[in-house]
């Protein structure tokens, strides 16, 4: 087994390996980008182990004039407990401290937590640090990061006409919509949170249990949980109080479940069942917090929007009520 520097025709088993290990999750890290920036900088290297021609680990190491950083630590994962994570960090801290370097630091992504235990097990400590960014490259922040003084939009959107729908049938496998019947406070504060967190849901958060409890389990207010493989994927809320307006209330996916097509099948099946009732106008209202998505999907289903209001953020007005900035 070899230790050494990675080398051009390395490209392709070092991005195939740190795709295998997970570490390319976010679209916006471009590997290749990232390690020729590396190398052209000046500042840092990447550290290959290799065996009979195979790469089987990797750490890209670097320093930014005052603390040493590693990134990229990866091991092949079927030679994975053989001390060759141990050996590619040990080697990685070795440069480092030929360098003058007096201490480095890691970042462990907030998905990526069982990793912990094994730089620990070489010594390393979790700090009592809050890490920030500023993208410097004009990519926009995530949702549910805006700033102070950001604008919150609402688009407000109706459809009067019964639209045809086409017969939509979800991917996954065993998925399941039900319809609640007295839903409980304590579930629906479940959903309403599994589904709108992302997206600063907040105005239901603000309702004492019986104030909640008086919507949710009134007779014109219909809610349906989508299940899939048992677990609930997502959920909407039909209000019809003030017929013959009917309006779709709450709508949304958990996180988890998102990208695999059932937001179309929830909104289909939420119209046939709000056009069930016979009303004049369906009504939905959706804000720029929520997932970017929402407007345009609304549209293809043929909601028009009729109003646009600015309102305050949610962390902007004094009955504040985010438990989870
Ligand atoms: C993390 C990773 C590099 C570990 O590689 P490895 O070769 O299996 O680790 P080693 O065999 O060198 O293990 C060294 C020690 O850490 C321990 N260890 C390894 N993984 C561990 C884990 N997830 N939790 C707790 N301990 C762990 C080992 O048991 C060993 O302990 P010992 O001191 O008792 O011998 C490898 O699992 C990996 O490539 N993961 C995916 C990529 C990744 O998440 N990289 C980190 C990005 S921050």
């Amino acid at each position: 087994m070899k230790l050494r520097n990675y080398q051009n025709d390395d490209e392709t088993a070092v991005v195939s390996l740190w795709r295998r290990c997970g570490l390319l999750q976010n679209p916006l890290n471009d590997p290749r980008k990232d390690i020729a920036f590396c190398l052209a900088g000046g500042h840092g290297e990447i550290l290959v182990l290799e065996d009979d021609g195979m790469v089987l680990a990797t750490a890209m190491v670097g320093q930014d004039g005052h603390r040493g950083w590693i990134y990229y630590v990866a091991v092949e994962p079927d030679r994975r407990g053989q001390d060759l994570g141990r050996r590619i960090v040990a080697a990685a801290q070795a440069r480092l401290k030929a360098a003058g370097v007096p201490k480095l630091h890691l970042m462990v992504r907030g998905s990526n937590t069982r990793v912990v235990g094994f730089y620990q097990r070489l010594g390393y400590m979790v700090e009592p640090v809050t890490t920030m960014s500023r993208r410097l490259d004009g990519v926009p922040l995530p949702l549910g990061h805006q700033m102070d003084d950001e604008k919150v939009v609402v688009t407000y959107l109706e459809m009067t006409e019964r639209p045809s729908l086409r017969r939509l049938v979800p991917k996954v496998p065993r998925h399941a919509l039900l319809r609640t019947y007295d839903m409980t406070v304590a579930f629906y504060r479940y959903l309403y949170d599994a589904v709108g967190q992302p997206w600063y849901w907040t105005d239901r958060k603000k309702l004492s249990d019986p104030e909640l409890a008086a919507i949710i389990q009134a007779e014109a207010v219909e809610i349906y949980v989508l299940y899939v493989g048992g677990v609930p994927a997502g959920f909407y809320e039909l209000d019809a109080r003030n017929m013959p307006d009917m309006e779709l209330a709450y709508f949304g996916i958990v996180p988890e479940f998102i990208g695999h097509g059932l937001g179309s099948y929830l909104l289909s099946q939420a119209l046939e069942t709000m056009w069930h009732h016979d009303p004049e106008r369906v009504l939905v209202n959706t804000c720029t917090l929520d997932h970017p998505k929402a407007l345009p999907m609304y549209q293809r289903f043929g909601f028009r929007p009729y109003d646009r209001r600015e309102i305050p953020a949610p962390w902007q007005t004094a009955d504040n009520v985010l438990d989870f900035a």
